[in-house]
């Protein structure tokens, strides 16, 4: 096996991580807020800003996050170190992304789409706050994720505009919400395996591979290790939903802070339905291998926390 991979295991992820979610968490809470630098003097209702908090702090794995600062560190020149996360630029970064994935998820579970009442543990956003609410504090979140990337001062404009092209192709019509579409239009048919996997890179993989893409905009690379994280992001991103898929099967709504079992009730093609359990699981497993493999061949010698969420993302149970 390659050394980079192996150097994974003497890596702690879970401290890497603990450590760069605080500063995730802080920088949402102070931005998504009344007093946010960014809403702050613009009258922002104030039942507004309550249901975008409640969408998104105080809960979450913040995995797209994460992925934003891992690629940053694999592509930034400290090899040794990692990069300060409480860098003002790769915190937007991260939190954009965020925003956007919260957004989805106030959107996924309205009643025009799966009808969810449980997210991260909680009531959805519309049970809370009704279905307006919900549907404009989506549209503010995805609002948000844009202004966050474009401050007057602290970011080079080419950076801005980098981040912002990649951000908003996952989030459109040829990324996450055209993969919804395509999941909304799919309910009760059977589809093709290669079907399934479009719909689940775009629903899903697109947003991911974005978080990994928008951390390498901030180092300078070659085109082998652009390729390499363009090639992990998109192993990780479909693997991502497919253990959602195979969680929603075998893990119970209290573990995972939704319901579960809810895709087979919404006569929803998923990979358990088209592959069965154990051929998703070597699948997930297959995925982690390629998304490893890509790493490998990126010839970033910073790879450590990027093979780590990488691991996170297929082994995890909730
Ligand atoms: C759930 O995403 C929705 C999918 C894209 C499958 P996460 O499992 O990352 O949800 P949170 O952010 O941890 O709640
Ligand atoms: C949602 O997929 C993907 C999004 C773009 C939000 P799911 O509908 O399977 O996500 P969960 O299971 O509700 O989190
Ligand atoms: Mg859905
Ligand atoms: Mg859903
Ligand atoms: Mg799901």
């Amino acid at each position: 096996m390659d050394r980079r991979v192996k150097t994974a295991s003497a890596f702690d992820i879970a401290s890497w991580s603990a450590r760069h979610l605080e500063s995730v968490e802080l920088a949402l809470e102070r931005w998504v807020s009344a007093s946010s630098p960014v809403n702050v003097g613009h009258g922002a209702p104030a039942e507004l800003i309550e249901a975008m908090r409640y969408a998104v702090l105080d809960g979450g794995k913040r995995l797209r996050p994460l992925l934003v600062m891992a690629a940053c560190e694999s592509v930034t020149a400290e090899v040794e170190g990692p990069v300060d996360a409480g860098q003002d630029a790769v915190l937007r970064a991260a939190c954009a992304v965020e925003l956007i994935h919260a957004y989805s998820l106030v959107h996924d579970d309205m009643p025009c789409m799966d009808n969810d009442v449980m997210r991260r543990g909680k009531p959805t956003v519309h049970v809370k706050f009704g279905e307006a609410q919900a549907l404009l504090a989506g549209d503010a979140l995805q609002a948000l994720a844009f202004e966050l990337l474009t401050p007057e001062s602290t970011m080079p404009e080419g950076q801005q505009a980098s981040l912002c092209r990649l951000l908003a192709r996952a989030a459109g019509s040829a990324g996450m919400a055209g993969g919804q579409a395509i999941d909304l239009a799919s309910v009760g048919a059977s589809l093709s395996e290669s079907q399934l996997r479009e719909m689940h890179r775009l629903k899903t993989g697109a947003l991911l591979q974005a978080s990994v893409m928008m951390g390498a905009v901030f180092g300078r690379v070659d085109a082998t290790a652009l390729v390499g994280l363009e090639g992990y992001g998109a192993a990780i991103g479909l693997a991502f939903q497919v253990v959602d898929d195979i969680l929603d099967v075998t893990a119970d709504s209290a573990t995972l802070g939704k319901t579960a079992g809810k895709d087979a009730s919404q006569h929803k093609p998923t990979y358990v339905s088209v592959l069965g359990l154990e051929r998703s699981s070597s699948y997930a497993q297959e995925l982690l291998g390629q998304a490893l493999g890509a790493l490998a061949q990126s010839g970033l010698r910073n790879t450590c926390a990027l093979q780590g969420l990488a691991n996170m993302v297929v082994n995890r149970t909730s």
